[in-house]
């Protein structure tokens, strides 16, 4: 059996054209002429294109079944494949024999009809969502970006590091972390009692990673250029467009580097993503730019073509300071940025992505490099308009005293950082990196600025559904 996608790369070497094909697929639409014709829309999620079917009432089943074929439905198709005399598609198959191998239950109540669904809508049936033609358009761009990113990196001569998924560290100092554990919660009180796990799984209290970066770290310490590239998890209270209890992260980490050389690397690096996505998917682009922002190549165009605006933490700060915005949120030397402020930063004074680094010391992760001015850390984060925050990286302490110092700051435990400790006692060099949020990137590229929806079935506050 082809797919669809196979076909269309068929009919450039004309070798199919007038020959007989099998494909198999779902209904889109159908519709059926007086004239005994009938017009079926199929999609195998394969590619952009559906592909029309003509059926006419010679074949057998044509009454009884073919009539009686809705939106949904699977199918199996044998027939002629042609150039389509119509303009409205390239090429288009003529039925020799259809086999319906399953009907759709209650078609008045089948979720996906064939009109048009909200992202509110569809995320409530999340099972069934990828039978769009939008979501399964975010879902091919979303892999090939994937590969890509893998292939880029491959390249460059990093090396893939699978970090693990349970840790006993809370690398971003948050606190908000998932619980792993086997222990039977209705029987025990054990927020009261750490002691409890030790007789845990792991004999330690642990919890879903955060972040991959501190086990990455020994990998770059040995292995020069490594990246990490899976699944993170925060149980930050967050009910936003942007915040996922559940985000794929990509996570790079370079030895004899320093933060102006990660500035430098994420640029190209995003650029070079851009570009791929213009080439390779300019179809899907086009697609996307007609049903959710008119203005996607554009958006897309900037990010390539402009230079990132790369500013200190403290000059942004003046230009929020100074300008005559009103912000609901406090512009203060020492306090984060929030989102309005960062949308001020892209969308209106800069009009393109901006870096911001050496950010305060205290609103950053204990394992920033810290900066002689003693109050700042060389870290960065790469803001895009609309979304904001798509990267966070800094240079890491690799002075042991000083990361003490830093620890202690944090009221973190040295012991259970002595592994980590360990990287700065043995040949310690100094080391740079950074996360990229995966999701926040696709939402970018594809201009659904919901990540719920950019990820198959969304984690979020009270909802882990399917
Ligand atoms: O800035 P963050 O917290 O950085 C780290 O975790 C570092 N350890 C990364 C490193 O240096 N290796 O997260 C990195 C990125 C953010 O810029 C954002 O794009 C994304 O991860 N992110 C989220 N995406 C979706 N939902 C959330 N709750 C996210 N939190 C962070
Ligand atoms: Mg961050």
């Amino acid at each position: 059996m082809c797919l669809i996608s196979s076909i269309s790369q068929l009919i450039t070497g004309k070798t199919r054209i007038n020959s007989k094909i099998s494909i198999g697929g779902w209904v889109r639409n159908k519709r059926h002429s007086k004239l005994g014709m009938s017009f079926i829309d199929l999609y195998d999620g394969s590619c952009i294109y559906d592909i029309q079917v003509i059926a006419n009432n010679k074949l057998s089943n044509y009454e009884d079944e073919i009539l009686n074929i809705t939106s949904g439905c699977s199918l199996k198709i044998k027939g002629i494949f042609k150039y389509s005399p119509k303009n409205l598609q390239k090429y288009e198959i003529y039925a020799l024999k259809i086999k319906i191998i399953g009907w759709v239950n209650n078609p008045g109540k089948y979720p996906i009809s064939s009109k048009k669904h909200s992202f509110k809508y569809l995320r409530e049936v999340s099972h069934l969502r990828s039978r769009t033609k939008i979501i399964s358009c975010v879902t091919r761009i979303k892999h090939n970006i994937a590969l890509y990113i893998h292939n880029f990196l491959h390249k460059k001569n990093f090396f893939w590091i699978n970090t693990p998924l349970i840790t006993t560290l809370d690398t971003e100092g948050s606190g908000k972390m998932f619980r792993v554990s086997t222990l039977d919660l209705s029987n025990i009180q054990y927020t009261k009692n750490k002691n409890i796990f030790k007789k845990d799984f792991f004999g330690k209290e642990s919890f879903l990673t955060v972040s991959g970066q501190l086990n990455l770290e020994t990998y770059a310490c040995s292995m020069s250029k490594v990246y990490t590239f899976g699944p993170t998890f925060r149980a930050e209270n967050s009910n936003t467009k942007r915040h996922l209890a559940e985000f794929w992260m990509l996570e790079i980490e370079i030895a004899f580097s320093n933060l102006e050389y990660i500035i430098n690397f994420i640029e190209k690096m995003l650029k070079k993503i851009f570009k791929y996505v213009l080439n390779f998917h300019e179809k899907e682009i086009y697609f996307l730019s007609k049903k959710i922002d008119n203005d996607l190549f554009n958006k897309i165009n900037k990010i390539l073509l402009n230079k990132f605006n790369i500013i200190e933490y403290t000059d942004a700060i003046n230009i929020l300071k100074n300008c005559k915005e009103k912000f609901s949120n406090i512009i203060r030397w020492g306090e984060d940025l929030s989102i309005e402020h960062e949308k001020y930063l892209t969308n209106k004074y800069f009009n393109n992505a901006v870096i911001i680094y050496n950010y305060p010391k205290n609103i950053k992760a204990f394992y920033m490099y810290l900066n002689n001015d003693k109050k700042t850390v060389a870290s960065m984060d790469v803001l895009l308009p609309d979304i904001g925050e798509i990267v966070g990286g800094s240079q890491r302490e690799s002075r042991i005293d000083i990361l003490d110092e830093r620890l202690k700051n944090f009221k973190l435990h040295k012991n259970d950082y002595w592994w980590y400790r360990d990287l700065r006692k043995y040949g310690t060099v100094p080391h740079s990196g950074f996360g990229l949020g995966f999701e926040r990137l696709i939402s970018y590229i594809t201009g659904i600025y919901n990540i719920r929806d950019i990820i198959p079935f969304p984690r979020t506050p009270y909802n882990a559904k399917f």
